[in-house]
């Protein structure tokens, strides 16, 4: 039998994406952009619509600073297309998984999308928080299972994560490479670990302002502006709370705790607090800021 390892890279012309959220619609729009015939699925057509509403505005402010003609936007929404039925990407050369951040759910779909494609299809979960290998022994493939960790926003954010699991083959690793570099982005390999490489080293920083802010160091206008204008970083951390939902922080901080049991990753009581009270940020109009409709910053909410 032939070793996995020895096969060449496939070259991949069509991807599925699962998940039509803020990650899900990024991902699918980058993949239409490179080219690639992206099939999107979600549960409800509702849901459909609504991602492609983030695809067509996401598009119009990319044609609008000129980094784009008209015709190629049209042409990359062109590529996309949207289905509630998962046997519409039996075909595709790879599916990229963006559903709810909970292994349970993701374990389920990849075990029938696994009955569903063909040996050659590689599954790859956007997972922030969760271990590789778990999804990948819920299939017969886990030697082109891993990782492919996007950032938010995905159209602009330049770089993605490859997570190579323990049953990751390097065959599966070397397509992915390319398929990442084909997408204009810069693709690092890491190990299947919490957080991979950003998330480890983010959310102890994320918490750590939580901690600063409870503490009465400082507001969080004033360890907002010091970090951006001290550190040069392009929001600071309660921006950066807010702008990732602080629902998705308390998750994986959570994760990461039942994982390390160290007490830089613990969530602090204010951020629990905060997504009881339904403060989960930009997307429920309130976080560590108050936003309009159109998601932009009003005032602070005066946490303490
Ligand atoms: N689609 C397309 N283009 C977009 C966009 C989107 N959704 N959002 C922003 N842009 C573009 C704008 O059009 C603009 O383009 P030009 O410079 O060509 O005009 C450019 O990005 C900058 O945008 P803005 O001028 O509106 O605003 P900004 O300068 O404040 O940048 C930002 C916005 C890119 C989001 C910037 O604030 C930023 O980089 N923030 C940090 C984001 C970050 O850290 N993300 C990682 C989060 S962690 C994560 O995602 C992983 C996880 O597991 C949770």
């Amino acid at each position: 039998m032939r070793n996995d390892d020895e096969r060449a890279p496939l070259s991949i012309r069509s991807v599925g994406v699962v998940g039509f959220g803020l990650m899900g619609s990024g991902i699918a729009q980058v993949c239409a952009q490179a080219g690639y015939r992206t099939i999107v699925r979600e549960v409800a057509q509702p849901l459909i619509d609504r991602g492609f509403g983030r695809v067509d505005s996401s598009l119009a402010r990319i044609v609008k600073a000129g980094r784009m003609s008209e015709d190629d936007a049209k042409a990359a929404r062109a590529r996309m297309h949207g289905t509630t039925e998962l046997a519409d990407l039996k075909d595709v050369d790879l599916v990229i998984e963006a559903i709810v951040e909970e292994i349970e759910p993701k374990k389920a779909l990849f075990a029938e999308l696994d009955r569903l494609c063909p040996e050659r299809t590689i599954f790859a979960s956007n997972t922030s928080s969760l271990t590789i290998v778990e999804m990948a022994a819920a299939t017969k493939r886990p030697d082109r299972f891993a990782g492919l960790h996007f950032f938010n926003p995905a159209p602009v954010m330049p770089l993605v994560e490859i997570v190579r699991a323990i049953t990751t083959s390097d065959a599966t690793i070397a397509t992915l490479r390319e398929l990442v570099a084909s997408l204009g982005k810069t693709g690092v390999v890491c190990q299947d670990t919490p957080g991979f490489i950003v998330n480890r080293l983010m959310v102890p920083y994320l918490l750590g302002a939580i901690r600063a802010l409870e503490q009465g160091v400082a507001t969080v206008e004033e360890i907002d502006t010091a970090v951006k204008l001290g550190l040069r970083h392009p929001m600071g951390p309660f921006e950066l709370l807010d702008y990732t939902g602080l629902d998705i922080n308390l998750h994986v901080a959570n994760v990461f705790f039942d994982e390390f049991k160290d007490p830089s990753m613990a969530p602090p009581p204010l951020l629990k607090r905060m997504v009881l009270a339904g403060r989960l940020g930009t997307k429920t109009g309130k976080g560590f800021y108050e936003y309009d409709e159109k998601g932009q910053k009003k005032s602070s909410t005066g946490t303490r």
